[in-house]
């Protein structure tokens, strides 16, 4: 999987005078649909989350509150990629290691995923990761 297909989706964004609306539907916006969601909060300042990527699992991250980095690379190519804003979400497809870090105070990070929470579908060692993505594009 190439780190170029990691993209910010501009969400829809209502806005009246009661405040902001943003929404996401499977299929329009992300092309997965949304089986489990998860959320990183009350992270502690110089925390780092992430360090792994997914062999199957498909998701978008959006920073509900506050703001992160998140860093991104698919073995060959790193980006970094700054969330700050609640209309945005970053799609990360499978065999992407991804960290997250630079959390600010009060910041909510909510993950949406293509499926159940499963063990088996990470790579918790950089190093099997990269095995892997030599083994499917040397
Ligand atoms: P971990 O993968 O370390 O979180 P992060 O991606 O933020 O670094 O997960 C922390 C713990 O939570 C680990 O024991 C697995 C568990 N967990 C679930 O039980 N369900 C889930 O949906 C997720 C994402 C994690």
């Amino acid at each position: 999987m190439n780190i170029d297909i990691c993209q910010l989706v501009d969400l829809p964004k209502i806005n009246d005078r009661r405040g902001n609306l943003t929404f996401v539907e499977s299929g329009r916006h992300i092309p997965f649909d949304i089986r489990r969601v998860y959320y990183l909060y009350d992270v502690p300042g110089g925390a780092e989350r992430g360090g792994h990527a997914h062999k199957k699992l498909h998701q978008l991250i959006i920073a509900m509150s506050g703001s992160f980095d998140i860093h991104l690379d698919d073995g060959h190519s790193k980006k970094v990629v700054h969330m700050n804003r609640s209309y945005y979400g970053l799609y990360v497809c499978p065999m992407i290691w991804r960290e997250i870090d630079n959390f600010s105070s009060g910041a909510v990070c909510m993950v949406l995923a293509s499926d159940y929470y499963e063990e088996e579908d990470y790579y918790r060692e950089y190093a099997e990761f990269k095995k892997d993505v030599n083994k499917e594009a040397p």
